[in-house]
């Protein structure tokens, strides 16, 4: 895409590698002066097998292998992940025919390889160094979103929700400065975003509620792992459409087994990764019912990512009288079978009661639904320089609410 020279030098990129380790998504973005976003382009980057190898290798800790290294592993990779990066961020500059100088500043997401909000001293860890990234692209960087939410004892996560407010709401309350001002949604929303994990926002019709989010549970994270051990010569390292998955049939007792997980019966606020939801807690799982084939297993996995979404938002809606609406985002909305399989669950037991339920794709409302992420990380860094307050303590259960971020100059 060429870009009108008189828009230069305004931009805002938003850099984000997810944790299902496939690739990094680059967004680049301005705001005008009433702070409304306009997303100009964007550039994707697939990992290489070895690249994804050793960020998944990293997250789950191997207790029983002295030998494993993980501290210098992850912070070789931490320099490594930040020059992929840099290269990334030239290659697509020279795309868009811009230099360093159009741009105010980088949001870097990093790539979480870790994230233990409920240990005894809860953190995370996302690496990709933003010092090293400054240093080669020459832009200012702004990265490490999650620690200060942290810090005021949060979760770190989900941080998208106020992202999704500003998008998703059709009109903010323009006098406050907070990203939880008061929305006034004509019908619930929810947003939600089927990455490794899959988490969700809700903005209700009223503003007398809070926005909500959480991660919901695993998103694609089991289905890749599976579909990899199973399929190891496909030509994609996930289950392209559901086409896998739906030649199996949904294990009623594997289903049961895997919603009786703790996590679920946690009340909000509450995240996870991949060092929980993993192939090993699967292997467990499935320890505990009758044999069935890998198929079913992938199936029933897909499934309960379906009903793990549903059930978070049949728990939250308020049941107006309007229609709720559910717009899906991330690589899972491309999964043919799980998204119908979300579409029948939202619709069964509520065709005859208030609560309708409409499942739309972000698209639909103008954000490519694979760009959201690293357009929220452009809007981040944005708040940043604006100083706005970007974190939601009723989302994370942070103290406060803060601008989120640190920043690291070339
Ligand atoms: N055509 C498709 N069919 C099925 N699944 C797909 C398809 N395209 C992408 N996916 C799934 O989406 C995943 C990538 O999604 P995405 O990039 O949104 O996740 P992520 O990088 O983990 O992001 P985050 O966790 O930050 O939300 C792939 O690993 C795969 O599981
Ligand atoms: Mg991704």
């Amino acid at each position: 895409m060429q870009i009108n020279s008189a828009k230069k030098n305004n931009y805002y990129l938003g850099l984000m590698s997810g944790t299902s380790a496939d690739g990094l998504d680059l967004a680049l973005v301005t705001f005008d002066e009433n702070n409304k976003l306009e997303h100009h382009a964007s550039y994707y980057q697939a990992y290489s097998e070895q690249t994804a190898d050793k960020i998944t290798a990293l997250y789950c800790a191997d207790n029983n292998n002295p030998n494993n290294n993980e501290i210098d592993r992850a912070f070789e990779l931490d320099v490594e992940l930040a020059k992929l990066f840099a290269n990334a961020i030239n290659a697509f500059l020279v795309q868009e025919q811009l230099n360093g100088d159009d741009i105010i500043a980088i949001g870097s997401h990093g790539q979480t390889i870790r994230h233990r909000p409920r240990a005894k001293q809860p953190f995370t860890l996302q690496i990709g160094c933003c010092q090293t990234l400054a240093t080669l692209t020459n832009i200012r960087v702004i990265g490490q979103f999650r620690r200060k939410d942290m810090a005021l004892g949060g979760q770190g996560a989900p941080l998208v929700p106020a992202f999704h407010q500003t998008i998703f709401s059709e009109s903010c309350d323009s006098d406050s400065d907070s990203a939880e001002n008061s929305i006034h949604n004509s019908s619930d929303v929810f947003v939600v975003n089927i990455g490794g994990i899959a988490n969700l926002t809700f903005l209700p019709a009223t503003n007398k509620l809070d926005v909500i989010g959480y991660d919901t549970g695993t998103g694609n994270a089991l289905m890749d792992d599976w579909f990899q051990l199973h399929n190891p010569d496909s030509k994609t390292n996930y289950d392209k459409n559901g086409d896998w998955a739906a030649v199996g049939k949904i294990d009623n007792n594997l289903l049961r087994q895997l919603l009786s997980d703790n996590y679920f019966q946690l009340t909000p606020p509450k995240s996870t990764g991949r060092e929980y939801f993993h192939l090993s807690w699967l292997k467990k799982q499935l320890g505990n019912i009758k044999p069935i084939s890998n198929q079913d297993v992938q199936a029933t996995l897909t499934a309960f990512t379906a009903i793990t979404i549903v059930n978070a938002i049949k728990q939250l809606s308020t049941n107006n009288t309007n229609i709720t609406k559910v717009y899906l985002c991330g690589g899972g909305a491309h999964n043919h079978t799980l998204k119908s399989q979300i579409n029948q669950q939202l619709q069964s037991e509520s065709q005859s009661e208030e609560n309708k339920y409409e499942l739309l794709l972000t698209n639909q409302k103008g954000i490519d639904g694979d760009q959201l992420e690293a357009v929220a990380f452009a809007w981040l860094a944005f708040a940043y320089d604006k100083k706005l307050l970007s974190s939601m303590p009723a989302v994370t259960g942070a103290s406060k609410s803060c601008t989120l971020g640190t920043v690291y100059l070339p």
